[in-house]
């Protein structure tokens, strides 16, 4: 089937129905805009493993996504979406580029949720915006941007309630969304929500089980995505 697509850490291809899409997860890591990079062996099986739990978790609890049905170890089946060229990020905590950016301590809790939106545009390194930019660069109308927000926080109420069930603190995350194709009338959460693209502290020691593991050279990162899964899916049976 024809590849529509390749990121740094998925493919999509073509499937035999029009509005379907595979989502394959791939085993490379990138950090820093793809200034580092490697391959772990096995992480595109967590992080698909990962990502479906939370989507059908996600999706029982009433949000709306663009999965459509399991495939295998590494591919997923998704709905076919125009992706809305904005990152949402909905933390929690202080760590990251919002540390750099306050000077706040890592691990700050902060008074409320902060959402943040990025360019999803990497020739530019994925800048943080505001609504005015992404008004000037029509990346969204403001109802879309309006429900990405709402939607985002929500999307943080439950699994911040659902990661602490399975042991971890969630200090923040990024989402994606899509216009649901043909008519991309309606926005739906889109993309993976894994150890790649969610912070995720043991509430107990504290321990980093995400990429910072990789980014900043912790060792153990696939040990750690594993732990993720199988707190994830022990938490889902309970
Ligand atoms: P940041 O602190 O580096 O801005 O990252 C915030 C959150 O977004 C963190 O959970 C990691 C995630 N993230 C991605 O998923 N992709 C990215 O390209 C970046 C920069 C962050």
């Amino acid at each position: 089937m024809t590849l529509l697509y390749e990121g740094k850490a998925k493919r999509l291809y073509d499937t035999d129905e029009p509005n379907i899409v595979r989502m394959e997860f791939k085993d490379e890591a990138t950090a820093f805009n793809a200034e580092k990079k490697a391959v772990f062996a096995d992480k595109g099986r967590l992080n698909k493993a990962v990502t479906l739990a939370l989507y059908k978790m996600l999706e029982k609890e009433g949000v709306r996504t663009h999965f459509y049905a399991d495939q295998d170890d590494v591919n997923m089946l998704v709905r076919r979406v125009e992706i809305v060229q904005i990152e949402l990020v909905v933390r929690n905590y202080v760590a990251g580029s919002l540390q750099k950016r306050t000077g706040l301590p890592e691990g700050h809790k902060l008074r409320q949720p902060i959402v943040e939106t990025y360019y999803k545009d990497d020739a530019l390194g994925d800048p943080i915006i505001n609504d005015d930019h992404i008004r000037e660069l029509e990346l969204a109308t403001p109802d879309e941007l309006a429900h990405m927000r709402e939607a985002g926080l929500e999307v943080n109420r439950i699994m911040t309630g659902f990661f602490e069930k399975a042991g971890m603190k969630l200090v923040d995350f990024k989402l994606e969304y899509g216009r649901l194709l043909p008519d991309k009338t309606e926005v739906v959460l889109a993309d993976e929500i894994s150890p790649d693209t969610c912070r995720l502290w043991d509430l107990e020691t504290g321990e980093k089980m995400d990429k910072d593991r990789f980014r900043q050279d912790l060792g153990q990162v696939m040990e750690k995505y594993a732990e993720v899964l199988t707190r994830v899916e022990n938490a889902i049976g309970s």
